[in-house]
């Protein structure tokens, strides 16, 4: 059974993929153990709680400064004993100790095709803002693993979208999320419960 933490900072969609991916069996011999979120307001905290998932807010706003927030992030996760740390829309840089104690155990979903549209700045509509303002006539997301540079590990797997004439931000990340995101991400994490890393 591969037991995995998933951790977010919005809406969780990407979360509600994976538990919807477990209940109709897409996904197999793996546990959601706990969610973790930097901001007390996510929504992917109430859609962890209603299906019955511990979940947790670590904040870096809750503790003195960053050596401090990221040694209690890594202390609560090592207590959660997770086989895989899931980044689904986390917003929070990675302390490096936790990348180095879970080298290729961290999953991340990047929504461009890596390396394009990724790095410092490009997160959330930034992405697919510069994706139209470039004027690329492809797109879609990306599962890496996560090192200690910024969308820099090594590619998993990535899933290629259509950007249409008269796509808007809104419209172009909805299109990356629902044909490439919900789907990538929990096929990769079935092929890790069952062929490892
Ligand atoms: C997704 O586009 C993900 O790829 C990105 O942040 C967004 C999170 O969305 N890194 P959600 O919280 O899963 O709905």
């Amino acid at each position: 059974m591969l037991k995995i933490v998933v951790m977010v900072s919005g809406g969780g969609t990407n979360l509600q993929a994976i538990i919807d991916g477990i209940r109709s069996g897409l996904i197999t011999d793996t546990e959601i153990t706990a969610v973790i979120s930097n901001n007390a307001d996510a929504y992917a905290l109430v859609r962890a709680r209603e299906n019955g998932i511990p979940a947790y807010c670590i904040s870096p706003k809750d503790y003195a400064g960053r050596e401090q927030f990221n040694e209690e992030l890594l202390k609560q996760v090592d207590a959660l004993k997770a086989d895989l740390i899931v980044l689904a829309g986390y917003l929070v840089r990675i302390p490096e100790a936790m990348v180095h104690a879970y080298s290729h155990r961290i999953i991340n979903i990047h929504p461009s095709l890596i390396p394009s549209f990724c790095g410092v700045g490009y997160y959330g509509l930034k992405v697919h803002e510069a994706v139209l303002e470039k004027g690329v006539k492809v797109t879609g997301a990306t599962v890496h693993y996560v090192d200690e540079g910024m969308d820099t590990g090594e590619i998993i797997a990535q899933k290629a979208v259509e950007v249409q004439p008269g796509d808007t931000p809104e419209i172009l990340q909805r299109r990356v999320m629902e044909q490439a995101e919900w789907k990538l991400l929990p096929q990769v994490i079935n092929q890790i419960a069952h062929n490892g890393q």
